[in-house]
């Protein structure tokens, strides 16, 4: 069996395909990044126009490097939501085209819930953890740090995922693409905040909003924080020399954050394991906070699994295929929340 899943709820076009044991067989991404970071961030109907531009050599090239034919697809899954109604609105306009014409299956997925079910695609780094077969007898913890979201959530069993905690104001990766524009870095600000934050081991400490009695985060104040810092010391002689400490700090402070706030979570609610996902779980010390100082076994899918792709949209498709956890008759959902369809 192949299941084939397309992704453009954002600025990334991907086509890509798994077999029916979540093997990936391919996992082709056109990123629009090159277009976009002219504006400093994403313009809607330019991201749409590309979508429309480039689907279709995606689709074709993930066939290929797939070693498979049109015809040897049974299901096509496709992100319905959330995201940009009119970049959503290409995805799933190809994916029902191309379903009717092959005569298949196709349904929507929750791109939150992608990113989660990115943990169970099988690639030569992506090894499927023992307390994922735990799910049904305990839940897991999944914190999913996104562009446009900052999810807790636990996976009570396939198909169950309940939102326990979200950001109240910017989503972690936001903070990261704000915080990188304060500083004068290019668009996506995540990978250069990283970058420009290696040079140093310094630490203008900065706040950290705690959320106390909540398992909610907030990290406006800490980007207010950082552009106050800035306002202060940018006419010094030596700001450039600040800037990868003002990186590091503010890196520093998300990476306390959310794992602590995690922790918290995975341990009160007696949870097998941890999911980190997502674009933001690219970010290496923020894996290594988790890898490293857990308490409990934690999964990260590798990196190109945790920016979107079509992958974990096929390998999602494929979970809820198993549990009949679908409907073919669906529009796009902007503002779906994790868990929801
Ligand atoms: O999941 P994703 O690819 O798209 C959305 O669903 O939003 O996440 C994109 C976000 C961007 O905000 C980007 O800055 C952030 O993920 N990101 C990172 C890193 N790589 C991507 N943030 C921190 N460190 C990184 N290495
Ligand atoms: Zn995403």
């Amino acid at each position: 069996m192949f299941v084939l899943g397309i992704e453009s709820s954002c600025d990334e076009t991907s086509v890509g395909i798994v077999d029916g044991e979540g093997n990936v067989l391919s996992n082709i991404i056109s990123s629009q990044i090159d277009v976009h970071s002219l504006y400093g961030g994403i313009v809607p109907e330019v991201a749409s126009r590309q979508h429309i531009n480039h689907i279709q050599k995606v689709c074709r090239s993930a066939l290929k490097s797939a070693s498979i034919n049109w015809s040897d697809v049974e299901l096509i899954s496709v992100t319905n939501g959330p995201g940009l109604a009119g970049s959503l609105l290409v995805g799933v306009n190809f994916a029902k085209g191309l379903a009717a014409n092959l005569n298949i299956p196709v349904f929507p997925v929750n791109h939150m819930d992608g990113h989660i079910y990115a943990a169970w695609a099988k690639t030569d780094k992506n090894k499927l953890l023992d307390f994922q077969s735990s799910v049904g007898e305990k839940n897991i913890t999944c914190l999913v740090v996104s562009g446009g979201h900052t999810d807790l959530a636990l996976l009570k069993n396939y198909g169950e995922i309940k939102l326990i905690g979200e950001t109240k104001d910017d989503a972690a990766g936001e903070a990261f693409d704000k915080v990188a524009r304060i500083l004068g870095l290019r668009y996506p600000g995540g990978p250069e905040i990283q970058k420009v934050a290696e040079k140093t081991e310094e630490i203008d400490k900065l706040p950290r909003a705690w959320m106390k009695g909540t398992d909610n985060f907030s990290f406006s104040g800490l980007k207010t924080a950082v552009m106050n810092k800035v306002k202060k010391y940018k006419n010094e002689k030596n700001f450039s020399s600040y800037v990868p400490i003002l990186a590091n700090s503010f890196q520093e402070s998300v990476v306390d954050v959310l794992f602590k706030k995690t922790i918290n979570v995975a341990l009160r609610e007696n949870s097998s394991g941890i999911i980190l996902a997502g674009g933001v779980a690219a970010n290496l010390p923020l894996r290594n906070q988790f890898l490293q100082n857990s308490p409990l076994p934690v999964a990260i899918p590798e990196f190109q699994l945790c920016t979107d792709n079509g992958a974990m949209i096929a390998m999602a498709g494929l979970i809820n295929y198993k549990i009949k956890n679908y409907s073919e008759d669906f529009d796009v959902k902007p503002n779906l929340r994790v868990g929801e369809s």
